[in-house]
């Protein structure tokens, strides 16, 4: 059997502590080093070609915040009539965001022409670019839980209306809305499975040997 390091396990630990927060953000604010760590984490992240294609707004005005919040109040509602009564029951018991309970909104961006015409391993996949947005996300997501804070996805909302809300350019894409902030605690259940939307599945099912059949 393998024995972990103290480091490994340290970083297994912050892997399982993390968790998407809507409800127990407390709204204190976050001293600037401590953003800026986790700033300085994200943009470690690594990118194709080094483009390096992601900004991150932090928007702490209310009156920007209340605006998104509206918004995606209205998407949440869209979703909800969408769905068939036994999924809208559970669904209306779930907190979607925390967006004006949070210390600060960071809206992760891309921009897909960043890096120029020629970024190196770009060529045959457009959309690794968006890939390492996303794992500046990730990283993010990692450095604010060992920070003990908290970080809440929010993605039910249009791109043209949060470009507009932030002056976003027209040709780069906000990828996402982050609640970040100072938490009561971190639930050790996932909100979905704790209110019966969905649960992790087995890591054995998603474990394949040689082939995809396998
Ligand atoms: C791309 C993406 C978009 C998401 N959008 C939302 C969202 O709009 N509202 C929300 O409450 N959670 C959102 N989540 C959080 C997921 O629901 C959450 O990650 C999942 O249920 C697992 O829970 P955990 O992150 O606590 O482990 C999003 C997560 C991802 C990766």
């Amino acid at each position: 059997m393998g024995h972990t390091t103290p480091t490994a396990k340290a970083l297994y630990d912050v892997i399982a502590r993390r968790r998407d927060v809507r409800a127990e953000f407390t709204g204190a604010p976050v001293a600037d080093d401590r953003l800026q760590r986790v700033l300085g984490a994200a943009h470690r992240a690594p990118s194709v070609g080094m483009s390096q294609p992601w900004d991150f707004v932090v928007v702490r005005d209310l009156t920007t915040r209340q605006a998104f919040r509206d918004h995606v109040s209205a998407e949440r509602d869209a979703f909800a009539a969408s769905l068939p009564p036994e999924r809208r029951s559970t669904f209306d018991k779930i907190k979607v965001e925390g967006i004006c309970e949070s210390s600060m909104g960071v809206v992760v961006t891309h921009d897909q022409e960043r890096g120029g015409t020629h970024v190196l391993g770009r060529h045959a996949i457009a959309d690794t670019g968006l890939f390492s947005t996303v794992l500046a996300i990730q990283n993010l997501w990692l450095a604010a839980t060992a920070e003990g804070l908290g970080v809440g996805w929010v993605s039910f909302y249009r791109e043209p209306f949060l470009r507009g809300l932030l002056g976003i350019p027209e040709q780069v894409r906000p990828i996402a809305w982050l609640c970040l902030g100072t938490v009561s605690h971190l639930e050790t259940v996932p909100d979905l499975e704790r209110h019966g939307w969905r649960s992790r599945r087995p890591l054995a099912d998603a474990i394949h040997h040689d082939t995809w059949r396998a």
